[in-house]
């Protein structure tokens, strides 16, 4: 089965996984993509933000949540009475996953199997132990069934405080959609407040 877990250290803080993530070869998503997009922010905060996989900019920078996404995350957790400086974001999948489709052959965000969600799941449980986060807040569906198993469906479980196990260890999680969603849809001024109603809970939560 794919997996990232002979390449994740044994010890050692951010820096060590970050550098040994960077040569992964747990699941085939590296061969296309630049780079390993690894998880940033304080190690001691109290909230860490997962979503699905890096995007394109996001490919090219190497940080995750720098391009539209990212800046719509930043302004709805402010909304919310979230410090964005204060929080670790990461990844479901650690590696842009893609098509090339159209004239100019754009690299098309394509949805990562449960395979390998799985395969990057050593690197989040990594993430989660440095960190020790007193909350976990899920963007989207992905980061939803990658954390919480299959079943998980962001229409029935986000903006409430659930406890659940992950990764061994008990933890608080609020549930939201993907930032993305919100500059997609059609409605997109309530699909965003909808992301700051549910990101209230979460600040509600570490109050
Ligand atoms: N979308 C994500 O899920 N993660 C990023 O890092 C950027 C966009
Ligand atoms: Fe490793 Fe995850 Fe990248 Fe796959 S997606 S190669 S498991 S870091």
């Amino acid at each position: 089965a794919y997996t990232a877990e002979p390449f994740v250290p044994g010890r050692g803080g951010l820096q060590a996984l970050r550098k040994a993530a960077a040569d992964c070869r747990g699941c085939p998503l590296h061969r296309e993509a630049t780079q390993t997009v690894f998880g940033q922010g304080d190690t001691d905060a109290r909230v860490l933000l997962v979503g699905e996989q890096p995007g394109d900019q996001e490919d090219r920078q190497g940080k995750p949540f720098v391009g539209p996404a990212g800046r719509l995350l930043d302004r709805a957790l402010a909304e919310a009475g979230i410090d964005p400086e204060q929080t670790y974001v990461t990844n479901a999948v650690k590696h842009f996953k893609f098509t090339r489709s159209g004239p100019g052959k754009r690299r098309i965000h394509k949805a990562p199997s449960l395979r390998e969600m799985t395969a990057c799941g050593p690197w989040l449980a990594a993430e989660l132990a440095l960190v020790e986060p007193e909350l976990i807040v899920v963007l989207g569906a992905t980061a939803g069934k990658a954390l919480l198993g299959p079943s998980f469906r962001v229409s029935k479980q986000r903006g409430m405080l659930l406890e659940e196990e992950i990764h061994g260890r008990p933890a608080r999680v609020v549930a939201t959609i993907h930032p993305s969603a919100a500059l997609r849809a059609d409605d997109r001024e309530a699909v965003y407040q909808g992301l700051v109603a549910d990101l209230k809970v979460a600040a509600r939560a570490l109050s």
